[in-house]
């Protein structure tokens, strides 16, 4: 079944036609292919390239052929090379020789970069309503917690105390420009292909910027040939998942540190962890682990893209019929991890006795000491030698800082008092840290409200 039938004299080889052939895959463009063919064909009969018989005869027929498609009725078959040869013939079979007018002014080439545009606009708004409602889990996690104290670390060692609320905001920032990186993404890349034909335009008398706005697009694609080649926005979007995956990944490689035996800040939720199959005693963090798996084949899709377009000269080359299938894997692999994370998020609990006293652990509160001292006029180049010693003889009589005795303290430097103990429990460490970005509780406070307005008005 094909379109191209007219200058062939055999039959196409049939390796060769399932080697070419696209739609096991780009069969999923229907509704953007129906979408666009609808919008060509108002335009052409505005334009009185078609007449309005014609167009309503066109407009029915394809919206027939959406609803069968969606009710099941009607089944795409695999004999046609793809989705634009199946809904043509589809209509042509439906209404005649009005069928055969819809691709009057229009190639395939603008037609596919137009599904994809059409197809991608769509996703783009289905990825950031998921990491939206991610960022209220994080939002939710936040607030309840802007006073369980954690350890904070650096080269995965215990540095400064934070707070579970502070940990969870950092994620809440990277998942915030992550929607912002969509969001201008989408902006970029809405310009209408349709009306660049094959590579040079039409000489029918389109009206492109018509059919642009009904389909809306900012306007036309001011080059052609770009307009059937431009792949950018993929890749651009490949790129944006690439780093949602990231993101994605590094709190699932905490998660899968935190739920170990050793840490045991995290209990997962039942629902979202599984068993093995020998040894009775685990709840693993599967999830987790996927979730950072999957990670590089996300990568895996950009850089095969990247690749893809780098030696091809203008215009459109079947080369690029490529873009689909990595593309629509990305996507889909992104869309199940970011909803998978946000229930495992949700529903985890977490042991916030474990991960207090943890953070009484490991001379934390050595920063703080410090800085005491340096309140009381010692340099900080000295303070940070007299903790040091201090450190050391914690070490020694294996206990921390905060239950060294007053005379302990003093044996290495006389400036120490009483006030040294409120100094560098955990709650004044952390509670002390109010420039913005830092966890005491106020800081954590504004950032809380700005984060509400954002989700509110975003
Ligand atoms: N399946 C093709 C693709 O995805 C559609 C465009 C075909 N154009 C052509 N001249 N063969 O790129």
């Amino acid at each position: 079944m094909k379109l191209w039938g007219g200058r062939f004299t055999k039959e196409t080889n049939q390796l060769v036609h399932n080697f070419n052939s696209s739609i096991s895959f780009d069969r999923r463009l229907f509704r953007q292919d129906i979408e666009g063919s609808i919008a060509h064909a108002t335009m052409l009969e505005k334009q009185k390239i078609i007449s309005k018989t014609e167009r309503d005869l066109i407009i029915k027929g394809l919206s027939d052929i959406k609803d069968a498609l969606i009710d099941g009725s009607l089944e795409i078959s695999q004999e046609y090379e793809d989705i634009h040869s199946f809904v043509e013939a589809q209509l042509i079979q439906r209404i005649g020789d009005a069928g055969k007018k819809l691709h009057t002014g229009r190639s395939r080439n603008d037609q596919v970069a137009l599904d994809m545009k059409l197809y991608i606009r769509d996703e783009i708004n289905n990825l950031d309503d998921l990491i939206k409602s991610f960022l209220f889990t994080f939002h939710k996690i936040m607030k309840d917690n802007t006073q369980t104290y954690m350890p904070g670390f650096t080269h995965l060692q215990k540095a400064q105390p934070v707070t579970l609320s502070h940990h969870m905001g950092a994620y809440f920032e990277m998942f915030k420009r992550d929607r912002s990186r969509l969001s201008d993404i989408k902006k970029r890349m809405n310009t209408s292909p349709l009306g660049s034909g094959a590579l040079a335009g039409t000489t029918y008398p389109l009206d492109r910027d018509y059919s642009a706005i009904l389909l809306g697009f900012d306007g036309p694609a001011l080059n052609s040939m770009d307009g059937v080649s431009d792949r950018d926005y993929l890749i651009e979007l490949l790129s944006a998942l690439s780093t949602i995956m990231m993101h994605l990944s590094r709190l699932s490689e905490e998660i899968i540190i935190w739920n170990s035996n050793e840490y045991h800040f995290i209990e997962l939720d039942d629902a979202y962890s599984t068993g093995s199959s020998i040894m009775p005693q685990k709840k693993n963090p599967d999830i987790a682990e996927l979730v950072r798996g999957k990670t590089g084949r996300v990568y895996g899709a950009l850089i095969s893209l990247l690749t893809t377009m780098k030696g091809l000269s203008l215009a459109y080359n079947k080369d690029m019929q490529e873009d689909k299938e990595l593309t629509f894997d990305a996507i889909d692999t992104v869309k199940s991890c970011l909803v998978l994370s946000d229930k495992m998020l949700s529903t985890m609990k977490f042991n916030k006795d474990i991960m207090e006293s943890s953070a009484t652990k490991g001379f934390i509160n050595a920063t703080d000491a410090a800085d005491y001292l340096v309140n009381k006029g010692v340099p900080f180049r000295d303070a940070h030698s007299i903790i040091g010693r201090l450190v050391l003889m914690c070490i020694d009589k294996n206990t921390s800082l905060e239950k060294l005795s007053l005379t302990d303290f003093k044996s290495i430097s006389p400036v120490f008092e009483d006030d040294i103990y409120e100094a560098i429990s955990l709650t004044t460490c952390v509670n002390k840290r109010n420039t913005i970005g830092a966890p005491g509780k106020e800081a954590m406070m504004k950032v809380l409200a700005l984060n509400e307005e954002y989700l509110s008005s975003n």
